[in-house]
């Protein structure tokens, strides 16, 4: 089969395609011919091993993927050969096939074409969780979303508002608070250029509801800063750097700060997750899709993981294993 190869720990140029032996479904596990998979940030840092752990060389990246069940392993049941599913690994998911733990697997939800059910999985979950588990976030209230362009931003931006929420995207540059204004959100803050403390009270008068931060870094602490009392800050990721922050903040408004990692949470919140699952399954039957602005055909796949590395992706960036995109 071909697949993405990562045969020197580098950059996306160093990223090669190869035919390399088909693997094989083992007890608990599912074969799937993958038909597409999505660019993860994580993706950069297991190639360039620079990830909390280290994968040994050679590997294939990608860990997020959909396409049509192959093979069944021992003991694999609730799935036919042929399904369309989607579902997650830490890495291999850039190859015509991959093995997954079937726990990490799931149907694909009747609506989405194989490039966006690659890139529902990880990014909706998250945003649901961060929304509704963690961020309780009612309608009507004013959710402020960091890093909004990005994989996990447009889809808490695209979930927030079909969830009823006035949305205030932070972005940094016009053209990425436009994409950000096409899903939905009600107001834009460059962060690049506006004060975003002073933006977020002008916009919102008393301050946000809540705020989801996957950037983290210097960004943090202003929008800490621009919560309304009794309000919730749920911090979900560190694309920028890890901040840190004055504890009287919280104290002061009587703010809930709240982590989500879905990883863990999947594990230990089965109940909340199965309704996590749920709920976003009924939003995309009304037309729910994930922002997928770029699909890369595997022989590009340098080209794709390039375009996270340089920041200037919108959304998420799919490769492309085969034509199958039907609905
Ligand atoms: N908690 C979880 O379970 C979970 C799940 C998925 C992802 N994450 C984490 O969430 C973060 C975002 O993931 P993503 O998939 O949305 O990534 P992404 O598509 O690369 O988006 C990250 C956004 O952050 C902004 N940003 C600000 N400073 C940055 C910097 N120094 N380098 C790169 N981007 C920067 C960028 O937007 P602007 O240029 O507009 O600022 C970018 O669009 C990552 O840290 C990821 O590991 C966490």
């Amino acid at each position: 089969m071909r697949a993405a190869r990562c045969e020197v720990y580098g950059g996306p140029a160093d990223i090669v395609v190869r035919d390399i032996e088909a693997p094989e479904a083992g007890p608990g596990t599912v074969l799937v011919d993958v038909a597409a998979a999505a660019v993860n940030f994580p993706d950069l840092l297991f190639i360039a091993d620079r990830y909390q752990v280290s994968v040994p060389l050679p590997f294939t990246p990608g860990s997020e993927f959909a396409g049509r069940v192959a093979a069944l392993g021992e003991g694999v049941e609730g799935f036919e050969i042929g399904d369309r599913v989607h579902g997650s690994v830490t890495t291999g998911a850039m190859a015509e096939q991959v093995v997954a733990p079937a726990a990490s697997v799931s149907r694909v939800p009747e609506g989405l074409t194989m490039a966006e059910a690659a890139s529902f999985r990880v990014s909706y979950l998250t945003a649901y969780h961060s929304l509704v588990t963690a961020g309780e976030l009612e309608p009507d209230q004013w959710v402020v979303v960091l890093g909004a362009a990005g994989g996990v931003g447009a889809a808490c931006v695209d979930l927030a508002v079909r969830l009823g929420a006035q949305v205030i995207a932070v972005a940094s540059s016009p053209e990425r608070l436009e994409v950000c204004r096409g899903l939905g959100a009600r107001a834009g803050i460059d962060y690049s250029r506006e004060d975003l403390k002073q933006r977020i009270k002008e916009i919102t008068g008393e301050g946000a509801h809540l705020v989801v931060d996957p950037v983290g870094d210097r960004w943090s602490e202003p929008a800490l800063r621009a919560t309304r009392w009794g309000g919730r800050f749920v911090t979900i990721g560190f694309a920028g750097g890890i901040p840190s922050i004055p504890l009287n903040l919280v104290l002061l408004k009587n703010i809930t700060v709240r982590g989500v990692e879905l990883r863990t949470w999947t594990q230990r919140l089965p109940e909340e997750t199965a309704r996590a699952r749920e709920h976003l399954a009924e939003l995309v039957a009304q037309g729910m899709r994930p922002y997928v602005s770029e699909v890369h055909p595997l022989e590009k796949v340098g080209d794709a993981l390039q375009r996270v590395a340089d920041r200037v992706h919108t959304g998420k960036i799919v490769v492309r294993m085969s034509e199958e995109d039907e609905r």
